[in-house]
Parts: C-alpha cells; structure tokens; sequence
C-alpha cells in the first residue's frame, strides 16, 4: 500500500506527459494515475554508477493477457519534466527473467544527477533519479550506508530517511537486502501486517523471487531506490543464514536438497531483481568490484560470504581459528582485494573505502576456557586472512582505509590493528599502531540487543574491554552515512525512532571522525551540513488511494 500523498499540478504533467494525447481531466487524473502504475508494481531502481553509465532497473507486472515478451522503452534525461532527454532505448524481457529489466546506460556524463522512466504495455512508470561517479578533483561526498532489512521486524523508516536526503551521491546496501525464513522464524509481521511471502523458508528461484518481488513492493524501500543509485552486495540471508561456499547453518540438505541448487536459485534471483551490473557468463556468482570516484575515494566492495568462505568453526575458542589455510575471502579475491588497495594508493587517491559483509575488528568473549571470539562467522574466525589483509596494508604502507560493514545490526566505529589488546603494538588513546579504521551500519529493522538497558550495560562493558572500539551502540536501527572530504571522513549514526509504524524521523546518535594520514577514529563535534547544491528529488509521483 503507498502512502497518501496529494500531487501537485507540475507533477502531474511531468507524470502524464508521453501520454500526450490524453485530456487534462482533473476529476479522473487519480483514476489515471493508478492504472498507469500498474505494470510497474515494483518500482524502478538503478545501481552500479560509473563516471558514465549507470544500470538501470525495474520489473514489468504483466498482465494474464501480456505476451511472452515484452518491449520496455527507456529515458535518461538531466531533468525531472525528462525534456532535456540524453539517452533512450529500448530492451525487451520475458517469464525467463521474471519480467525484470537491466539497462546498462552508457555515455553519461562524470558526477552528474538524471532523470530517468520506463515505458511498457501503454504504461509509465514513476520516475526515478540515479547519479553518476565523479571523475577528476572532488571535494566532498556523501554515502548513505545499509543492511539489514528484515521485513516482518518493522517499517523500512531508514530507507524513508535515506530517500529524502537529496544530497547523497550514492546508497550502499552491505547485505541482507531479503530474509530467507518464514514468519516467526525470525521476526513476527502479524502485528504490523507484515507477512513474508511466501510464508514459508525459501528455497526455490520461484520462492527467491517471490522474496525479492515482495520487498520491492515495501514503499519505502522503493522511494530509496527511486531517489539514489544503489551500490550492493549480498550476505547470508539472500540465500541463507550463515552461508559458506558449501552450505548454511540454515540449510537442511535432507529436507530443502542441494546447497548448489538452492545457492543458484537465490543467486539468479538476486541478479534478476537488484540493480547490479552482471558480469560475463563465466563471472556469473562474482560480485567483487571496485569504483573511482574522482581522486578521493576508490570504493573496493567485497564477497566475504558466497565465493571463497570455508565452514565456520563451531567452536568460538577452537584454536584453529588461527589456521593459515582457512579463507575468508578465497585465494583469487583476496590477491585481488590486495592488489586494488595497492593501485589504489599508487595512484594517490585519497581514500579507500571496502565495502564488505561481516566485522573486520576483534570482538572478543571471556569464557570459562578463556578469551575466545565472540563469533566465528565474523573475520574473527579466519585470523589468518586479516593478518594477511594488514600485513599488505602496513607492508605497502596503505594509508587512509576505511572498512564499512554490516550483518551485525548494530553501531560501532573502531580502529583496526594487528592486535588490539597488545599495548606494545597499538595505544587505543593515540591510535598508535592502527592501520585502518572501520564503521558498521545498524540494519534497518533487524535487531541485535532488544532491551535498551541490558544493550548499554554490555556496550559499555565492550569499550571498557576493546581498546580499539570508539563507538557502540547495541539497541537501535537505523543507517550510517559517511560524509568524506580529503581532509576526513566524518560518520554519522542516524537511528529510527520506531519500527512500528510509517514515520521517517531519526535522532542523530553518533559522530566519529577519522582524519587523514591517522588510521584512527576519535570523536566528532557536529553532524556536517547537507549539501547546498543537491539537484532535486524526483517528485513524489505516488499514485492517491
Ligand atoms: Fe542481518
């Protein structure tokens, strides 16, 4: 159900425009406008910008009637009324893709906001808006940062706060986009309708897709999309929980088959309804990829999970966490990954943002058999890949790092080292001996400590025991966004107020800064000011109950 909202008379015309022919009938325009939406039930969508192309995405619901193959007309254009057209086309897709459309747009211009619609079976759909990278000088960015959006747990606020900031030059999603259970298996929606359909766990593509279709029909999760160009990877949960290359800690062979099979399904599924570019058929499962923006950030998103991840150790003190032969990232991405952060540095751009999964940092449990991880699933339980990962980093002196993560719905900012809790090899007050930095995003509705009390108590407990931990917060959702200039990156943690209903307010609950040239977080004064110039938000075109 999209919200009500009136609709004013320029977006009217901005909305029925290449229906020339029609009347300006103003006692049937709500008519209209709800039939026009129709085969585009899912939104629109873009991703994957570069300095002058951009994918973009949307689905076309056909209607019983439709053909088996159905022609899609685009437009790209550098203003929201689309009369300033610079690119249009046309694509076709059918039931083999579930009717989903990727357009890979080229011969953009470098930092720059467009415009863009779709056209189909005599419908348009609403109109979206995506950026392309900057090249050359750039003087500032600003990121929002997301996981974690289960459906039953809530209302996607945070995508709503994140659709409304017109100043983002870019969304990135860390992971868990969908969830693979069955209500109460993970969340109750009966409350708050918010039923997961299929109601049952996914396992096949038809499921995978009717997962995907559902989340995409969540009206502001769509206003994110429509309003930003996305940057994702996928977690556990597009497939399922705890997913390693063999198999899942959610995955019963005997009763929901083949591991292969089902890891194909939901990846199929994911490429078809996400705005990604896909890779050559021979890449077909690899989703590690880089980004330039301009000389200030080259943006290095990692697979920790799919491609190249051996079996988590069940046992949090098994001492063959420290084993050398254990993957996080799998031998031919890590090489990759470590060649990326050292071009990167050779080519002198300023900072070097990893996009990854799961929390770089030492998160440390005293048990009864002494100080053991607190999670195997985390770098934690593959040491031996992140001592790699530093020992290139302070080997080809690599400066100016900063890992942004997600999967553990919570907040936290810290510095990365070899060993934090050696006091020869690192100071937690200077930063001395740090390496790196790394941010984490809360989800947007998925939970980590319910009882705000009891997640104070044990944050506290964490800062007063990880030297290298500046920030964390166990209770709220919410998003993070990173504003970057060449002199820092400034993070901010914007919490929702509820999950319980539609309302698109946050309270600011962070600010940490990590200034050039330190490797080292410390904490912020005051939020950064939004851009002045932000191009406009596509108008809200949203069809009137
Ligand atoms: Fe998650």
């Amino acid at each position: 159900m999209m919200r009500r909202m009136s609709l004013n008379r320029r977006e009217f015309f901005v909305r029925t425009a290449p229906l020339g022919a029609l009347p300006f009938l103003p006692d049937k325009c709500n008519d209209l406008f709800v039939q026009a939406e129709e085969p585009f039930l899912h939104g629109v969508a873009s991703g994957d910008p570069l300095a002058r192309a951009v994918i973009l995405w949307t689905r076309i619901t056909p209607s019983p009637e439709a053909p088996e193959v159905l022609r899609v007309d685009w437009v790209i254009a550098t203003d929201p009324e689309l009369e300033h057209v610079k690119k249009k086309g046309s694509v076709v897709t059918s039931a083999e893709r579930d009717y989903t459309v990727k357009v890979d747009v080229e011969g953009l211009r470098p930092g720059t906001t467009y415009y863009y619609r779709f056209t189909s079976v005599g419908h348009d759909s609403i109109l979206g808006r995506t950026r392309t990278l900057p090249e050359g000088s750039v003087e500032r960015l600003r990121l929002a940062c997301t996981s974690c959006s289960n459906y039953p747990y809530g209302f996607f606020n945070a995508y709503r706060l994140i659709g409304q900031r017109a100043d983002l030059d870019l969304v990135l999603h860390l992971g868990d986009y969908i969830y693979e259970y069955q209500n109460g298996a993970f969340g109750d929606g009966t409350a708050l309708g918010r039923l997961p359909e299929p109601d049952h766990e996914i396992v096949s593509l038809e499921d995978y897709r009717k997962r995907h279709a559902q989340y995409k029909t969540d009206p502001d999760l769509q206003e994110a999309h429509r309003q930003h160009a996305f940057i994702v990877v996928w977690d556990d949960h597009e497939t399922a929980n705890d997913a390693w290359t063999g198999g899942a800690e959610n995955q019963q062979p005997e009763s929901e088959g083949d591991w292969e099979a089902r890891k194909q399904a939901a990846l199929t599924a994911y490429m078809e309804w996400m705005p990604i570019r896909e890779g050559s058929h021979d890449e077909q499962g690899r989703i590690y990829r880089s980004f330039r923006l301009g000389n200030l950030v080259d943006l290095i998103m990692l697979d920790t999970r799919m491609l190249g991840r051996d079996q988590q150790l069940a046992n949090p003190c098994d001492p063959a966490i420290a084993d050398p032969e254990r993957q996080l990232l799998g031998e031919e991405q890590e090489t990759w990954f470590l060649r990326e952060l050292t071009k990167s540095q050779k080519r002198s751009t300023r900072w070097r943002l990893v996009g990854q999964q799961v929390m770089f940092g030492q998160l440390v449990n005293a048990t009864e058999q002494g100080v053991c991880v607190f999670n195997t699933d985390q770098w934690d339980g593959y040491a031996a890949g992140r001592a790699r990962v530093l020992a290139a980093i302070a080997d080809k002196a690599v400066d100016n790092v900063v890992i942004l993560t997600g999967d553990i719905h919570s907040s936290w900012a810290m510095d990365i080292t070899g060993n934090p809790f050696d006091p020869t090899q690192y100071n937690g007050a200077s930063g001395e001996g740090s390496l790196a930095v790394e941010f984490v995003t809360p989800g947007v509705t998925s939970p980590a400590i319910e009882d705000p009390l009891v997640a104070a108590a044990l944050a506290q407990q964490v800062l007063a025991t990880h030297p290298h931990m500046k920030f964390v917060e166990l209770n709220r959702r919410g998003y993070l966004l990173l504003d970057v200039t060449p002199e820092r990156v400034q993070a901010e943690w914007y919490h929702v107020v509820t999950l319980s209903e539609p309302l698109a307010d946050e309270d600011l609950a962070g600010v940490f800064v990590t200034e050039s040239g330190t490797a080292h977080v410390v904490a912020g004064d005051e939020p950064t000011p939004p851009k002045p110039d932000a191009p406009a938000l596509a108008p809200e075109l949203v069809p009137v109950a």
